[in-house]
């Protein structure tokens, strides 16, 4: 495993053109195949809430449950740089408590950067949170905690009037501190006069190939989702819940057959012992 990612590099990196990669990840075994991977950024999203939890979406998720999450990903990671999800309701109150809940995902999770949703409606808490010492990723785009007012969960920045209010609110994040900016399905032109007109690396979701790097939901890429609706931009790298499937029928088939624990699977005791038992 190389070095910790340095966060002040990722914008080196993007002025060297080199393309920058994150992924989610919600527990220790997948985080530490994602590090080990190589992979820039390990984001536990709040995308736990309908891809592990099974709520329907990612409002529920509490404070506690990201934090919980958090802090297995952050024991797997020793590479990446780990970014803790703010979720709905835990930076919208008050800047106080969004910087205490901020101040949580580092102190008790090791979290090195939030995420949080929003433009304009967020400036004033991102900077206050940058100016506590906590690095901030925005999210702009479709951000799915606010998805009913966007109109549900469709494309953003089509027209012309949309797509400059992104770009306006790309630039007032940049202002207020923030370190990166995950793009999440906008077309593809507008991402890219996005991330040419900021300093910080643009991830995009559904934002074309333009951006400075990537992001994709782990379970998505992997195949393992729920089997239902796959939003257009996820490519599947693996079919990973097809061999889960496998995996688990041919031990369910070898223990009702009896073939399952072999004798090279078994603990045995010396006969002297056995006798006086
Ligand atoms: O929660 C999440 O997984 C995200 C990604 C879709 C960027 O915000």
């Amino acid at each position: 495993m190389g070095d910790k990612v340095d966060l002040s590099s990722l914008v080196v990196r993007k002025g060297a053109g080199e393309k920058l990669t994150m992924i989610t990840a919600y527990d220790y075994p997948f985080a530490r195949l994602v590090d080990e991977a190589g992979i820039d950024l390990i984001l536990v999203g709040d995308s736990v809430g309908n891809v592990v939890l099974g709520y329907p979406d990612t409002l529920p998720v509490t404070m506690d449950e990201m934090l919980h999450h958090t802090r297995a990903v952050s024991r797997g990671v020793s590479r990446g740089l780990v970014i803790g999800d703010m979720p709905f309701m835990s930076y919208n109150v008050t800047v106080p408590e969004a910087i205490i809940n901020a101040g949580r995902f580092v102190k008790e999770a090791g979290a090195d950067l939030i995420k949080l949703e929003g433009g304009e409606a967020v400036v004033d808490t991102v900077a206050a949170i940058v100016r506590a010492g906590i690095p901030v990723c925005g999210h702009l785009g479709l951000t799915p905690q606010t998805a009913t007012q966007l109109g549900g969960y469709r494309v953003q920045g089509r027209t012309a009037a949309v797509a400059q209010k992104i770009l306006a609110d790309a630039l007032r994040l940049e202002e207020a501190g923030i370190s990166a900016l995950v793009l999440e399905c906008v077309p593809d032109r507008v991402a890219e006069r996005i991330t040419a007109s900021v300093r910080i690396p643009t991830f995009g979701i559904g934002a074309g190939p333009a951006c400075d790097g990537q992001v994709l939901v782990l379970h998505d890429l992997l195949g393992l989702g729920g089997g239902g609706f796959q939003p257009r931009f996820v490519k599947r790298f693996g079919e990973v819940g097809e061999a889960v499937r496998t995996a688990v029928s041919a031990y369910r088939d070898e223990v009702v057959a009896g073939t399952f624990p072999a004798s090279e699977h078994t603990f045995t005791m010396a006969d002297d012992e056995f006798e006086k038992l």
